[in-house]
């Protein structure tokens, strides 16, 4: 390995359903991270700050509707248009903890009927993440969480199909699974348990996924 890789920044991967407590976790892992001296930056897909961001949110909001294929291909896009800046700030070291990524893409999608092999083949291609930490929660818990139900796929039926999808994309190879339902203190220790090893080891060059 070149020495740029070795010291290379890792690139952590928050996944889940709506409400399962991604964010906070991002936040309080970041948080966590910087206190030990790690360089460290948080970023979330979609990435609603671009353009095509701006047409996600959009969507989402059922401002405007678009067919399937369409604002999939746009979530995807809104991946690529992030991966220059992913990858500079890898190899300069930066630890990157990111909240949803491609497999959000595909089980989203997925679960509206779309073909699973279709809607994977725009995010072939993109860094490997070196960790997934893929939190669950009771959906009846999620639902109760607030802010539910405001944006286009926050319903219960629908989150259901969604977490099917999830399980079956789930690699046991780099994903871990952590329960959501504790205090966001104790998630929060689950979660640095499975992190802490992943950004101390050589994890080698940069991957691309499912390649
Ligand atoms: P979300 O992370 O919930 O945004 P926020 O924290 O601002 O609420 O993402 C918004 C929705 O987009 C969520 O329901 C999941 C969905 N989504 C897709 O359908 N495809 C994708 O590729 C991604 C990243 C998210
Ligand atoms: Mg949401």
């Amino acid at each position: 390995y070149s020495t740029m890789s070795a010291n290379r920044g890792k690139l952590i991967v928050f996944e889940g359903c709506d409400r399962s407590g991604k964010s906070t976790q991002c936040a309080k892992l970041i948080e966590r991270l910087r206190k030990e001296g790690h360089k460290a930056e948080l970023l979330k897909f979609p990435d609603r700050t671009t353009s095509i961001g701006l047409m996600i949110n959009n969507y989402l909001a059922n401002n405007v509707d678009q067919r399937d294929e369409v604002i999939h291909l746009l979530f995807s896009a809104n991946r690529w248009e992030g991966m220059q800046k992913m990858t500079n700030l890898l190899l300069g070291g930066t630890h990157l903890v990111v909240d949803r990524y491609a497999y959000s893409g595909i089980a989203y999608s997925a679960a509206k009927g779309m073909d699973l092999q279709w809607c994977r083949q725009p995010d072939i291609g993109l860094t490997k993440p070196d960790k997934v930490i893929y939190m669950t929660l009771n959906r009846d818990k999620a639902s109760e969480r607030a802010d539910f139900g405001g944006e286009r796929y926050e319903k219960k039926e629908f989150q259901a199909k969604v977490e099917k999808i999830f399980e079956q994309l789930q690699d046991p190879t780099y994903w871990q699974v952590v329960n959501g339902e504790g205090t966001i203190e104790d998630v929060h220790e689950n979660v640095f348990n499975v992190v802490s090893p992943v950004v101390s080891s050589d994890c080698g060059p940069l991957k691309k996924l499912w390649t």
